[in-house]
């Protein structure tokens, strides 16, 4: 397998986000994020690890981005943080984070690369998040504006946007579980939540239509295989449940079709109380390409107990199945079929993998990462592209989750995706025996 075999106009980068690599948190005028201040509470990240410092690729971003180049990629994709360009959320503009990005932007086209924006990975302005966040209808207007300035800021020299990054990671984790900022729990919480993010991302995407000529706009959904532990009625119930969860939820109301009421009944009851529900029209987007990023299948079995969904995951440690460091399941035949139940939506012309990759528990000795593990992991799931690709399933591109390690959220620093070693000490960076792989697979 050569990366010629995916035809070569097909896209080859490397993801990452703000509030992970930045660092800078605290410096030139940007404002707090959510991630600043729910990193202060006590217990809430891993070791006490904080976004300050991260990979300090705000003052290294040029050496990281001639990295991008060196491994052989042609997108560098990074998300812009709101709270940089507007430290309190809106109105008021901080010009030295906007410099910031058009530098950024302007390293990766002089190495001829190209700049993929991310406008939303989940480090909201905390002035925003004291008036409720995504929870409170009021951050359309802020998230709007957010948009139409970086769309005219920036859209002469990118092309390739990405309005909101994984709606389910920060609103699940983030408004219904309080294990991701801004700590908050509840159901109610989830869906608010949700569905203005569903109308940001319509919003947002129609705003650069408008302001950015040739755009190129997408927007990523998470994804996973939904895998019932049993043939069982319940648990194939259960897993239907969290397929409409975890899945269409999300995708559905921006591919025009609604939320899948039918399929998950909570969702049923929300809709009648709740009164965003009547802009479903307004949610609805053609998109340009739509991201998934795959990392794992979920097996699930029903339960009872559990409230909402009465689904619980049978973890693949304990179903005894390869697994990263995370936990999550290695599996690229299932990266195959979550990859062929997205292109089944006729609505979804193109689709980019915006992100997949490996964490394990890497060591560098004397100078040296031999990360075999995640080089087979990249081997296999690239090889399940390709399979999809060749079925005529139109996927347009392959971003690899991360460039280089940072801070995995709640997990800290201690969690290692990247194709480069960081040690957060020195801030040296190493190419790891993955980044090579790349580099030679790139070069074919
Ligand atoms: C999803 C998120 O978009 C990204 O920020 C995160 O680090 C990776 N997946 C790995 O968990």
């Amino acid at each position: 397998m050569h990366s010629s075999d995916f035809g070569k106009d097909f896209l080859w980068g490397v993801a990452t986000a703000a509030a992970q690599i930045e660092g800078a948190a605290n410096l030139y005028g940007k404002g707090q994020s959510i991630w600043d201040t729910f990193s202060k509470r006590p217990g809430k990240i891993k070791k006490g690890h904080r976004p300050t410092l991260a990979c300090d690729f705000y003052h290294r971003y040029k050496e990281d981005i001639a990295l991008v180049k060196t491994l052989g990629f042609t997108v560098f994709r990074f998300s812009i943080a709101w709270p940089r360009i507007f430290p309190l959320g809106n109105r008021q503009i901080n010009k030295e984070g906007v410099l910031f990005y058009h530098k950024v932007i302007d390293e990766c086209l002089q190495q001829g690369l190209i700049p993929m924006v991310t406008l939303y990975h989940w480090d909201l302005p905390e002035a925003l998040s004291k008036e409720g966040g995504w929870t409170a209808f009021g951050i359309n207007a802020a998230f709007n504006e957010y948009t139409l300035f970086c769309a005219k800021e920036y859209g002469s020299k990118v092309k390739h946007w990405i309005v909101i990054n994984e709606p389910f990671g920060f609103t699940s984790l983030g408004y219904m579980l309080g294990i991701h900022a801004p700590g908050q729990t509840g159901l109610h919480n989830f869906l608010d939540a949700a569905l203005h993010t569903a109308i940001a991302h319509a919003d947002g995407a129609k705003i650069l239509r408008a302001e950015v000529q040739d755009a190129i706009i997408g927007t990523a959904f998470s994804c996973s295989e939904i895998v019932p532990y049993t043939q069982s009625a319940q648990d194939l119930m259960a897993t239907k449940r969290v397929d409409a969860l975890m899945n269409r939820f999300f995708v559905e109301p921006t591919l025009g079709m609604g939320f899948p009421t039918a399929d998950w009944d909570v969702l049923e009851k929300f809709a009648i109380s709740h009164s965003t529900w009547r802009h479903q029209e307004r949610m609805k987007f053609d998109f340009d390409f739509i991201g998934i990023q795959n990392y794992f299948p979920l097996v699930i079995k029903y339960n009872a107990f559990i409230p909402v969904v009465q689904a619980w995951e049978i973890k693949a440690k304990n179903r005894r199945v390869p697994h990263t460091a995370m936990g999550w399941e290695v599996n690229a035949n299932s990266f195959y079929r979550i990859i062929k139940q997205f292109a089944a939506y006729p609505e979804i012309k193109n689709i980019m993998i915006t992100e997949n990759g490996a964490c394990y528990p890497d060591h560098l000795v004397d100078g040296r990462v031999d990360d075999q593990a995640r080089v087979a992991y990249f081997k296999a799931y690239l090889a399940a592209l390709l399979k999809a690709k060749s079925e005529g399933i139109n996927i347009t591109g392959y971003l690899a989750w991360t460039l280089m390690d940072n801070f995995e959220w709640a997990e800290g620093y201690q969690a290692r995706f990247g194709l480069v070693h960081n040690d957060f000490k020195t801030q040296q960076r190493t190419i790891k025996q993955s980044g090579y792989w790349w580099q030679e697979f790139l070069s074919k």
